[in-house]
């Protein structure tokens, strides 16, 4: 029998080529049969036409509507697997989720939602605003909240839009330059010991120490001991809660870590940045996740969830920590991740050594001067190269080659 994956992507060429290599590589599935990857492109669609994929890997709807919809009409109609529900990734933003996490009794910073500085362009909205939108002191809102804080657009990512104010002079430059934007203030979480991002890729997550104020390639840090180990499994709890809630199975969940609390500031990223160049040393690791996860969709017959179920997760009661051994374990469930982890024993037992003996050869290393080529101006390339080059062959020695 043979699976078509489906890929839809934006500009990128790294991860796609390495998720079709891998999978090329791993060759026919016991009992599972052989899979085929194809790069989709979007015609204009029948709503009756029948998929021919059983599983799209997305990179692209968040931008662009007619793909969206594609997605969704694939979905809804034939259950091809997604990894996450466009459904929820489209009405659920970053406001929803702090909505969410905040109701589940996670640490999230003070948070406030302010109407528009500009209202939008409707000749009806001077009307409708007399009515419902009364004037307000924005001085009071973030003096409540206290300084310094962050202003964010409610639907938020990449950093767009995103400012840190630290008195009322900033404030309002920054209000007024949010124009049509609909703007979060939030309290800034000030004197962090450490900013972990993880990044989940259907039943794993990898935790990895950030940098934001650093160039993208020296963002992550390999460190492999940045956290003691129950902040590290309470980043890893809380990453796998957004994304079993909110049916996000490639996601990436910012946390900052301060003396023993976690607070995390912003969790909703479905498909986020898996580049070479970003991800360097733990690159090997998303394309053998998304290897697996997929071709655990796939054989196992994992059917897309439209429903949310959100009352199994409001309803748990007790302390912060007894919660969140009861949201793990229902996590977990969602995710199977006993099924997910026998699968992978039983029927990817050699993908660790196909993947290393790859990173370790020349294709891999073909990609990567290609990425860089493809990502940097001539007089940086070789210094990248060699930069990157390093951190692989450091992955590759401690996964024992
Ligand atoms: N409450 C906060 N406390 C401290 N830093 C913050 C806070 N909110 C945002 N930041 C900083 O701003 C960056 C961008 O904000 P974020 O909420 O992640 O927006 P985006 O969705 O655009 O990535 C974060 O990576 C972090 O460095
Ligand atoms: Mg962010």
């Amino acid at each position: 029998m043979r699976h078509l994956i489906g890929l839809l992507l934006g500009t990128e060429e790294d991860w796609p080529t390495a998720f079709e290599t891998v999978l090329r590589r791993l060759g026919p599935i016991d009992g599972v049969g052989e899979f085929g990857v194809e790069r989709l492109t979007i015609e204009p669609f029948n709503l009756r036409a029948k998929p021919r994929h059983e599983l799209v890997i997305d990179r692209l709807a968040y931008w662009y509507y007619h793909p969206r919809e594609w997605l969704k009409k694939i979905s809804m109609m034939d259950d091809v697997y997604l990894l996450n529900s466009p459904f929820t990734f489209q009405s659920m933003e970053k406001h929803t989720a702090y909505c969410a996490m905040i109701r589940l009794g996670l640490k999230v910073p003070e948070t406030v939602l302010v109407p528009y500085k500009n209202p939008p362009d409707n000749d009806r909205y001077p009307y409708t605003a007399a009515r419902y939108n009364r004037p307000f002191d924005l001085d009071e809102v973030a003096g409540q909240i206290g300084y310094p804080l962050f202003m964010k657009p409610y639907d938020g990512g990449a950093w767009r839009g995103v400012s840190k104010v630290r008195d009322e002079e900033e404030l309002h430059r920054a209000y007024d330059e949010s124009g049509e934007m609909l703007m979060h203030l939030q309290q800034a979480v000030e004197g962090y010991d450490a900013f972990a991002r993880s990044l989940s890729i259907g039943a794993e997550t990898m935790v990895m120490r950030f940098r934001p104020e650093e160039p993208m390639h020296d963002r992550y840090v390999v460190d492999h001991a940045f956290l003691s180990p129950s902040a590290g499994e309470e980043v890893v709890t809380i990453g796998k809660l957004v994304n079993a809630f909110f049916r996000w199975e490639f996601n990436s969940c910012e946390t900052l870590i301060k003396g023993s609390d976690v607070h995390p500031i912003d969790y909703a990223n479905a498909c986020p940045d898996v580049a070479l160049t970003s991800l360097h040393y733990y690159f090997p690791w998303a394309i053998k996740a998304l290897v697996k996860w997929s071709v655990f969709c796939v054989a196992t017959r994992r059917r897309p969830r439209i429903d949310l179920e959100t009352h199994d997760f409001f309803a748990v009661t007790g302390t912060y920590e007894e919660r969140l051994a009861e949201y793990r374990r229902l996590a977990d469930a969602y995710f199977e991740t006993e099924r997910y982890e026998e699968f992978c024993r039983t029927h990817l037992g050699h993908l660790d050594e196909i993947v290393l003996d790859w990173v370790a050869g020349p294709e891999f290393d073909r990609l990567l001067v290609d990425t860089v080529t493809a990502t940097y101006p001539e007089h940086e390339r070789d210094r990248f190269v060699e930069h990157f080059r390093g951190l692989l062959r450091l992955w590759a020695k401690d996964n024992g080659f």
